[in-house]
């Protein structure tokens, strides 16, 4: 432990941050707490410091809440009822094996801690579903990009939105990242009002998580760092 004044303080800033690095998750039950406008500007605005590719700063979002997020979620799982959207493709298939393992590990311990059969699809189903009511939180994020950009503008996004989570677990606020959103563009679209350019990336849940719900309590598990990174050059 430093006694140096200054080495401690930025000891204290770095244990602070990867404290609330490592606390956050994806939250899938909220208090029924509302969440005040100015909180989420500010969350926004530190979410808006993320680097981007020269500087372009792809991002636009649209926040619903009240009647107008009840009524975006009842067109998404109309919609979604409908079977008339474009069938989920985030992932290639087949998937590798070494993500399809993962896939597997991570539905196994999602569905275990809502206490949801393997082998029961209506309730998976049904818990889908809530990705359209962002799981009951008090707020929900729209995030687009304007379409004629390419995939490396997309890096931005994720930037833009880990920024987003942090700050906002910083403030005691929880989120949940949703690419469930996506296939229904068209219906988001329209109540929200987006540009013929913009597209829809994902969405997100955001409020403040109800820590007592099971769902809530799962940690997802990480690779380790000697697993995923190879240190080059290091003296041994
Ligand atoms: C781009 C992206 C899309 C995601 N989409 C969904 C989603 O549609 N629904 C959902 O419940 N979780 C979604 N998640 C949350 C992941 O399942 C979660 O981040 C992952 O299992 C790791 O768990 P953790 O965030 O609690 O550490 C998404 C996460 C990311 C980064």
């Amino acid at each position: 432990m430093t006694t140096n004044p200054r080495e401690w303080a930025q000891e204290a800033v770095a244990q602070c941050v990867a404290s609330v690095v490592r606390s956050r998750r994806a939250v899938r039950a909220f208090k029924q707490k509302p969440l005040e406008r100015k909180l989420v500007e500010e969350i926004l605005s530190d979410a808006a410091t993320a680097p981007s590719g020269a500087n372009v700063q792809p991002w636009r979002v649209y926040v619903v809440t009240g009647a107008a997020k009840e009524e975006l979620a009842a067109a998404l799982v109309a919609a979604s009822r409908s079977g008339t959207a474009p069938a989920p493709a985030h992932f290639p298939e087949p998937l590798p094996e070494v993500f399809r393992a993962r896939l597997q590990d991570f539905g196994a311990r999602y569905y275990a801690s809502l206490g949801i059969e393997r082998s029961d699809a209506a309730a998976r189903t049904r818990q889908s579903e809530r990705n359209f009511s962002f799981f009951g939180a008090p707020v929900g994020l729209l995030i687009s990009i304007d379409r004629r950009l390419k995939p490396h503008s997309w890096i931005d996004l994720g930037l833009f939105a880990q920024n987003l989570m942090i700050s906002a677990k910083a403030r005691g606020i929880d989120t949940c990242p949703q690419v469930s959103f996506a296939p229904f563009h068209d219906v988001i679209a329209s109540h929200v009002g987006m540009s013929p350019e913009e597209v829809t990336a994902f969405g997100m849940s955001m409020g403040y998580g109800d820590s007592d719900a099971p769902v809530n309590q799962t940690a997802m598990p990480r690779e380790r760092v000697q697993d995923f990174a190879r240190m080059v050059g290091f003296p041994e």
